[in-house]
């Protein structure tokens, strides 16, 4: 580490594929000649890579942004950068809130970053470059990405699929996201080999509808790819995300049941129980379409974890609409559940509809399903006590649980994910980083598990 490098800090919000663009973005940093810093005080440069899906993550990148306006006076203020959906979005209007800005860097336009880093260099500032691209993975690094952010390194994602053209009524994505686009199979599969050779044991495969996949000009589909990249030696994991009802295909079905490296976990997002209301959602798909394709699923993998996502609070979603929510979550019983209260969105045709709820009953509905689900998940996670699971070690437990005993001065107390995506947290004087360890499930909370080892390992 050299004392002179300049320092950059990069925050990030939003979902799994901002963590990956991340990544690239601080690859490219690096490239340039900075260092990570993990104090945004001492950065040169601050960037934060933006969400825009709901009002709050919105509100929380230009309250970040908007604290390195103050030190400008003292003229060591860092170079502020927003990126990724918000910056789409916002465009120059950006510049309202935080004027202080120096680079608008929208989702398209990562390739650009090293021109514009370059010009920023040369004194130039307020920056918008929100175009769109060519070629929307041309700014993804052509072996393993460079990765000088701190996390998870036995795990990681792969983004294989850009931009959504669902339209789903309350969704800014594909207005901030573009068209849908299938990044080039031999280019996924050539990364993934890179992150295996330096140490990765599971790899998430990333996309707004990943079911849709299209790769080599329609040539290669999700299933296909699932097993091109099962044939990756040192892979031991895969997992995917997001998956949309209407696209799941018998095929998929199939190629997981037949894939033994792909997790027995699928999260599938619902939205809502009421057909009325995934009609107004533009979703595409009913109640009884989603229950078909569940059960198909089970039929295929018996014990297959499902999750999904849920809005509450959708425009005009009456009492009874809610109650088929919650009946829905009754019926599947889902191993986990990502709720969220309806957010009005610029663009989308739902901000305009008529019959917007109050905050307090969105707030309310979403507390009583919150609490409804919590005891779901609490009876799906006591089912595994008994039960042996395999984990994948991901590294130390943030704080000791009931259950750990000191034997030794080597014990630590380590977690991993199992298969069906349980975090599980145990006792060990052996496992290390990116062991597969077999574990019998001792005790269940809310949201983890405790195992022993099992004595074979
Ligand atoms: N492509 C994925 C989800 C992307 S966004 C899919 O189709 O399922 C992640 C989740 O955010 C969505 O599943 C939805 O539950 C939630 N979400 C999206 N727009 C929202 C809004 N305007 N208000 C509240 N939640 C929203
Ligand atoms: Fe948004 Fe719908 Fe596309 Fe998912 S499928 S990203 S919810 S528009
Ligand atoms: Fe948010 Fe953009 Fe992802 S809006 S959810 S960061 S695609």
């Amino acid at each position: 580490m050299s004392q002179d490098k300049p320092k950059a800090y990069v925050n990030t919000i939003g979902c799994q594929m901002n963590v990956y663009d991340s990544q690239i973005l601080a690859g490219l940093l690096q490239n340039a000649g900075y260092e990570q810093t993990h104090d945004p005080d001492l950065a040169d440069l601050v960037l934060c890579n933006t969400c825009a899906i709901r009002h709050k993550a919105q509100e929380k990148a230009y309250s970040f942004l908007g604290r390195f306006a103050g030190t400008r006076i003292k003229g060591d203020r860092p170079l502020t950068i927003m990126a990724g959906c918000v910056a789409q979005k916002e465009k120059e209007k950006a510049f309202i809130r935080l004027p202080h800005l120096d680079l608008v860097l929208g989702t398209q336009a990562f390739g650009r970053f090293e021109t514009h880093l370059n010009a920023l260099a040369a004194g130039e500032t307020r920056i918008v470059d929100t175009g769109p691209s060519e070629n929307i993975f041309e700014g993804f690094p052509k072996d393993a990405p460079i990765n000088p952010l701190p996390g998870k390194q036995v795990s990681r994602f792969v983004t294989i699929m850009q931009g959504c053209e669902n339209f789903c009524t309350y969704c800014v994505v594909p207005y901030v996201r573009g068209k849908e686009k299938s990044r080039d199979p031999f280019a996924i599969v050539e990364e993934i080999k890179g992150l295996a050779a330096s140490g990765v044991r599971e790899i998430t495969l990333l996309g707004q509808n990943v079911n849709s996949y299209a790769g080599n000009n329609g040539k290669v589909c999700f299933a296909d790819l699932l097993h091109l990249v099962s044939r990756v030696d040192g892979i031991e994991r895969i997992r995917f995300a997001t998956s949309h009802p209407k696209d799941l295909s018998q095929d998929l079905i199939q190629a997981m049941k037949d894939i033994g490296k792909v997790c027995n976990h699928l999260h599938l997002p619902v939205q809502s129980g009421s057909d009325e209301v995934l009609k107004r959602m533009n979703r595409k798909y009913d109640r009884d379409t989603y229950f078909t394709r569940i059960s198909a699923l089970r039929q295929a993998c018996p014990d297959i974890a499902l999750s999904t996502d849920i809005i509450v609070g959708f425009p005009g979603e009456s009492v009874s609409d809610f109650q088929q929510t919650m009946n829905l979550l009754e019926t599947v019983e889902f191993d986990a559940v990502f709720a969220f209260s309806y957010s009005a969105r610029s663009f989308t045709p739902a901000a305009k509809f008529s019959d917007q709820l109050d905050e307090q009953t969105k707030r309310d509905r979403l507390n009583e399903l919150l609490d409804f689900q919590e005891k779901i998940t609490e009876k799906k996670n006591k089912a595994f006590v008994g039960k042996k699971v395999t984990v994948l070690v991901e590294g130390d437990s943030p704080k000791p649980r009931d259950g750990f005993v000191k034997k030794n001065k080597n014990t630590r107390q380590m977690f991993g994910r199992s298969d069906a995506n349980k975090i599980v947290h145990f006792a060990t004087d052996k496992a290390a980083i990116g062991d597969l360890v077999t574990l019998e499930i001792i005790n269940a909370y809310p949201h983890s598990l405790w195992g022993e080892v099992c004595e074979s390992d």
